[in-house]
């Protein structure tokens, strides 16, 4: 029985020493399988180790949301320029060309929408990530909330039991419950939750002291981005995740409700793997903007 009257939070992260990454490029995978280090490198680029990801699972909870009306108009286009692509089967079967060669990480949990309450999910058939071929597989892991922490915790290991069967990796995507802080105390909580379930990438959202987020969290940790801000706030969240040891991206409504999708897209690309400023990366999506 745990002594819940003496819980310590962590602060000795061990910020400048890097987990070991001599058999594999990526953190915590040195002791992973031949399928999950193949399909983590077709995620996550070789040379810079980061990926940028473009996330468009959010019709499932609120439908055609601005930005994704057509994913075959919004999305398609701009799949060139991402590492991976993130969406749900339905719409991967029936707007993202077959032709396509970009990894997809798959959204394998379904359930209630906005209109509800959120995250009383279920997992999709496994069959389906194979059908689509996909090479991860994402579900959400929220804590926090008494109605759904344990349904989501236990969906997300049966998907890395799933995953494991097949050497899919799996992301975690994180959640707190609608009264808790946003802050790093508890995306740090969902990100290794994730993480002690055996996830072999996390989603998370940037907060202050998103470098402990990123230590205590052994596996790949990826931002989502969020609402929408202005490109160059987006572009700075980014800098800073990965100032703070985040390896790129799972990046939305920040990428397809930009006023120029395929240019904040190039642009993020280009601070993600060639570590551009955010000030020069803003050049780039002006000029991209306005060529
Ligand atoms: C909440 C999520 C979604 O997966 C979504 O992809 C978020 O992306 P963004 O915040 O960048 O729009 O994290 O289900």
């Amino acid at each position: 029985m745990a002594d819940l009257d003496d819980i310590r939070d962590g602060d000795n992260f061990g910020l400048n020493t890097p987990a070991d990454t001599s058999k594999f490029y990526l953190k915590g995978m040195n002791d992973a399988s031949w399928g999950i280090k193949n399909r983590m490198s077709r995620i996550f680029n070789q040379k810079s180790g980061r990926t940028v990801m473009l996330a468009f699972d959010h019709g499932f909870l609120m439908g055609p949301t601005s930005g994704l009306e057509r994913i075959d108009l919004n999305i398609a286009p701009l799949a060139d320029e991402a590492d991976c692509l993130m969406g749900c089967r339905g719409m991967i079967r029936t707007s993202i060309p077959a032709t396509n060669t970009k990894p997809i990480c798959l959204r394998t949990d379904t359930g209630t929408t906005i209109l509800t309450e959120m995250n009383h999910n279920t997992l999709i058939s496994e069959i389906d990530a194979l059908g689509i071929n996909a090479t991860a597989m994402a579900a959400m892991l929220a804590i926090g909330d008494a109605e759904t922490e344990a349904l989501t915790i236990a969906n997300f290991s049966k998907l890395v039991d799933i995953g494991n069967k097949y050497s899919i990796p799996v992301m975690g995507v994180t959640a707190v419950g609608k009264d808790m802080a946003r802050d790093a105390r508890y995306f740090g909580m969902a990100s290794r939750v994730c993480a002690e379930n055996g996830a072999s990438i996390v989603k998370t959202y940037y907060t202050e002291g998103f470098e402990k987020v990123v230590a205590g969290c052994p596996v790949p940790v990826v931002i989502a981005g969020g609402k929408k801000l202005p490109e160059l706030e987006a572009l700075e969240l980014c800098y800073k995740a990965i100032q703070c040891g985040a390896l790129g991206v799972d990046m939305g409504r920040n990428v397809f409700q930009s006023e120029a999708p395929l240019a904040m897209m190039k642009a993020v690309k280009a601070l993600i793997h060639d570590d551009l400023k955010p000030t020069e990366a803003i050049e780039l999506f002006n000029d991209l903007k306005n060529a």
